[in-house]
């Protein structure tokens, strides 16, 4: 097929990318999104601090425009993210206890509410996890709430949306590695005991010199414990034949993990990249396919 959307789908998976309705009114913007993508999240707009910025007071407009523009198009919509220590509203941080677990409840109850049936999948939690497999302890939910606090609001989500996959999403998980080890886990314990966690989100954020040697094996052993797995934030810093390398050996990875439902690129174009002078993306600021593009093309039609 011609197209990332077109040729993921004949695997039955999505590839999709991270959107800003800020950049809609550009018109290559909109192009290359509804030329080749099938799916979308919102780069920022469904976050605590954009989504609820005043206690019970929520803002759906930035990621009702995400929803919207996805649906005109067809295209599936991933959740990001419902419980994060970063991003977070201010007002949250002053809340303790009791009164920060019902914040935490009436948040998810709201969000994954108002999207009910629009969200293929969400990120219930993101990034709580330290780099030594232990959980983060710069974390206010953490702090407050201890280890707990991550079952209770899938749990809730669960509730919230019965219908959306529900995953716990983190960075450098790509490999077989302390952090992904903790992450692995918990996903176990959560398994065994009932907690409803339906997918893993690996971010795969990578430079040329990333070792990927594991990745695969990585994907496939989450897979084994009964959850689907997406590739969520992909972007790969570096430019040229590595960069294209990497972006291959992701792809082929996620192809070859049955499980793996699809591939998120974390933004269309390197202009409007969080790491713009990396130049991660696949498409430049010209939005020109980059060489990273063809090898994830050709990647996904030879599978
Ligand atoms: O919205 C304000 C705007 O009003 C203001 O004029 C402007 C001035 O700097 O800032 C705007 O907010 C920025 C926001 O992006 C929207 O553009 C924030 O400063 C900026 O910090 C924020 O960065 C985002 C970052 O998350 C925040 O942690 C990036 O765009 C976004 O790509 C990045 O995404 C995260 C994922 O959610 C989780 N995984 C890691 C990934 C990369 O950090």
């Amino acid at each position: 097929a011609e197209t990332l959307g077109d040729s993921a789908a004949q695997s039955g998976r999505y590839f999709g990318t991270a959107i800003e309705p800020g950049y809609f009114g550009e018109q290559p913007y909109v192009d290359t999104l509804n030329q080749e993508f099938n799916s979308v999240v919102a780069e920022n707009n469904m976050k605590w601090e954009t989504t609820e910025p005043a206690q019970g007071q929520f803002d759906f407009s930035g990621g009702d425009q995400v929803v919207g523009h996805a649906e005109s198009q067809g295209m599936q919509v991933r959740g990001h993210t419902l419980v994060w220590h970063s991003q977070l509203a201010p007002w949250v941080q002053q809340l303790t206890g009791d009164a920060l677990n019902q914040a935490m409840i009436d948040h998810i109850n709201g969000v994954a509410g108002h999207y009910q049936g629009q969200i293929a999948s969400w990120d219930v939690v993101n990034e709580a996890f330290d780099e030594d497999g232990t959980r983060r302890d710069d974390s206010h939910f953490q702090q407050q709430l201890g280890d707990g606090y991550i079952e209770e609001a899938f749990r809730t989500a669960d509730a919230a949306d019965p219908n959306a996959q529900l995953c716990y999403n983190d960075y450098n998980t790509d490999g077989i590695n302390a952090k992904s080890n903790g992450v692995y886990d918990m996903v176990a314990d959560f398994k065994a005991r009932g907690v409803p966690i339906d997918c893993v989100g690996f971010q795969t954020h990578l430079s040329t010199d990333t070792d990927l040697s594991t990745y695969q094996q990585n994907l496939q052993r989450f897979a084994d414990l009964g959850v689907d797995v997406h590739v969520t934030e992909l972007d790969v810093g570096g430019s040229g034949t590595a960069q294209a390398d990497a972006y291959r050996t992701v792809t082929e990875a996620c192809l070859a993990v049955e499980r793996c439902k699809g591939i998120t690129v974390w933004g269309i174009t390197d202009a409007y990249s969080w790491r713009a002078e990396e130049t991660p993306l696949l498409f430049d600021g010209n939005y020109q396919k980059k060489e990273a593009y063809g090898a994830v093309l050709e990647a996904l039609n030879s599978a």
